[in-house]
């Protein structure tokens, strides 16, 4: 295939396609350098100019990443990000990665007034304050802060989460088994100790999430997460709107 001059597509979103195929016809791996801008721009007749804006937009969708003065290599897929009451440890191992938890603060504390209100709480009832970096395969990959009540979990505070799961520690030691949840998720951008946290750029994108999870109608947790955009994509099933 080749650029077709006459298309009313822009040149670069064409060499996007063609690189995509490219890419998968000549079974190119992950960490697999791609062709140098130059030879690109001779391949496909196109302008240096025209190839780095494709290359810039591949970059940023993050199929490709460059390293500076070694030239642009293939990247890993992104983690497909189930949108159900899963936890992070359920989620990643479905994936095939090995999840982890580092722990970032633990402490019990009076929520503040927004916690209360959205977990439907007396003001400044004391709440488990959990913030844990979460990782892959050894990668840091979110950072996550959750409030849970102390009176549904006294003594939570006692129990190591590095490496364990939250969720199943509510369920093995509280008998709290989740049964509901609400999520909603937006685009956002990485403040400088969330980005130092996770190996990014400041100002780098993320997901920002924010959870509800209920058992038997109590709000058991609220979560605020951030996951990097670079390593994530979300997915869901589409049914049509009744
Ligand atoms: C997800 C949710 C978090 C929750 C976590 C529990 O990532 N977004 O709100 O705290 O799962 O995960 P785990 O049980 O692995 O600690």
């Amino acid at each position: 295939m080749a650029i077709d001059s006459a298309s009313p597509v822009p040149k670069y979103a064409q060499l996007r396609d063609l690189l995509l195929d490219w890419m998968v016809d000549t079974g190119l791996s992950v960490d697999d350098p791609i062709p140098s801008e130059r030879e690109l721009g001779q391949r496909y007749g196109l302008s240096r100019m025209t190839v780095r804006q494709t290359i810039d937009l591949l970059v940023s969708e993050g199929k490709l990443y460059r390293v500076p003065g070694k030239g642009t290599f293939l990247a890993r897929p992104k983690i497909e990000m189930a949108l159900a009451l899963a936890s992070f440890t359920e989620d990643m191992r479905a994936r095939g990665y090995q999840p982890g938890a580092q722990d970032l603060v633990r402490r019990v504390m009076p929520a503040s007034g927004s916690t209360a209100r959205t977990m439907g709480l007396e003001p400044e009832t004391p709440v488990h304050h959990i913030e844990r970096l979460r990782t892959a395969d050894g990668e840091p990959m979110a950072v996550e802060r959750s409030n849970i009540p102390v009176d549904l979990a006294p003594g939570l505070d006692q129990h190591a989460l590095a490496g364990r799961s939250l969720y199943a520690v509510l369920e093995q030691e509280y008998g709290i088994i989740l049964d509901s949840g609400e999520q909603t998720i937006e685009a956002g951008i990485c403040d400088p100790a969330d980005a130092k946290l996770l190996g990014l750029a400041n100002g780098s994108p993320v997901l920002s999430m924010r959870r509800r999870s209920f058992a038997n109608g109590r709000c058991v947790e609220l979560a605020t997460s951030r996951y990097r955009a670079d390593r994530y994509t979300l997915h869901s099933r589409l049914d049509p709107l009744r």
